[in-house]
């Protein structure tokens, strides 16, 4: 889904940046130019860089949670 309309940057261009160390507004502007025109799309690039953030975070956090970190997750099928 496109995100920056001024500059053809979608959600998963903002993701691949954020996992590649682009995590901040700032850094997204320089590396894609996202909201670096009209600037409308800003909050969104934002919502995106956030949950891109906790994504990346959230399976090691989670795993320790619910499974022993040395079991093997159950199979399905
Ligand atoms: S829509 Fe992103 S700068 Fe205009």
């Amino acid at each position: 889904m496109y995100i920056c309309i001024c500059h053809s940057v979608t959600d998963k261009a903002i993701r691949k940046a954020v996992q590649d160390g682009h995590d901040s507004l700032e850094a997204i502007q320089q590396q894609l130019k996202a909201g670096t025109c009209c600037g409308c799309c800003e909050p969104h690039v934002m919502e995106e860089i956030d949950k891109a953030r906790h994504t990346a975070a959230a399976p090691d956090a989670l795993m320790g949670l619910f499974f022993p970190l040395d079991t093997a997750l159950p199979r399905i099928a």
